[in-house]
């Protein structure tokens, strides 16, 4: 049997449903998983296409999203931190895929097939206990959305979007919190269920009261935004 690759092993170990797993228990998930390179914008699952593999990302970043008919897309989620997976919902339901998933740049994913991983769960019922963690996580995430969505309009929802990036990927400073690599304008719109012209206007509403300071790709989030004062009162 071939030894598996060190890299594909230490990959699935940051992976939150397979970290419990033993050395040996691991090496034997690598030797069945696959790599996959894709490019920047390509299609990685279709949304209602039939589930044949659990994806892990290694390297890159994809979006989960939903069109509308009009073509206009919400995005559910981004994984960008090697060893979050996705694909996992078809199956376990054996339903088809519930949201389409793109990659945003150049990725590289591991696929492991849909018979591997049932296999692989029916040994390990604690694999199965890990899938439920996640997928607690990941509801109490989509019902934080649908709250906001219902609740904020859409100044008090860019508001949140931008805390949610601030405690995630922001960096402290003297000045506030800085995000370096801030979503795009539509990628922020289909976070938060609008359009790209209304986060335009919402961000130069944010930025002439002083809450936020752009430069770029840089965005500096000021204590005001980040104690929640900013993001009442829309205009
Ligand atoms: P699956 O339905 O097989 O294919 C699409 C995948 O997108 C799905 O499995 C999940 O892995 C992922 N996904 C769907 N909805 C969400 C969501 N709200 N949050 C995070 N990931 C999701």
């Amino acid at each position: 049997m071939s030894a598996p690759r060190p890299d594909a092993r230490s990959l699935l170990r940051k992976v939150s449903i397979f970290a419990h797993l033993g050395e040996a228990e691991l090496s034997a998930l690598a030797r069945l998983a696959e790599e996959r390179s894709v490019e920047a914008e390509a299609l990685v699952v279709g949304q209602e296409d039939a589930g044949d593999a659990l994806f892990v990302l290694a390297q890159g970043r994809v979006k989960v999203v939903l069109f509308g008919e009009s073509g206009r897309e919400v995005i559910l989620s981004i994984f960008k931190t090697p060893g979050d997976f996705f694909g996992e919902m078809a199956l376990l339901d054996d339903a088809p895929r519930s949201a389409t998933v793109m990659a945003m740049e150049p990725s590289t994913l591991l696929t492991l097939s849909r018979a591997d991983f049932r296999a692989h769960v029916d040994r390990h019922p604690r694999t199965a206990l890990e899938i439920l963690t996640e997928l607690s996580r990941r509801l109490r995430r989509a019902d934080a959305v649908i709250g906001d969505l219902a609740l904020l309009d859409v100044f008090g929802r860019l508001a949140a979007k931008l805390r949610q990036l601030a405690a995630s990927e922001g960096e402290e400073t003297e000045a506030g919190v800085i995000i370096r690599q801030r979503p795009t304008q539509a990628e922020l719109a289909a976070m938060i269920g609008t359009s790209r012209e209304t986060v335009s206007r919402v961000l130069s509403e944010l930025a002439r009261r002083g809450d936020v300071v752009m430069t770029g790709k840089r965005l500096l989030l000021r204590r005001s935004l980040l104690l929640g004062d900013a993001g009442r009162g829309a205009t």
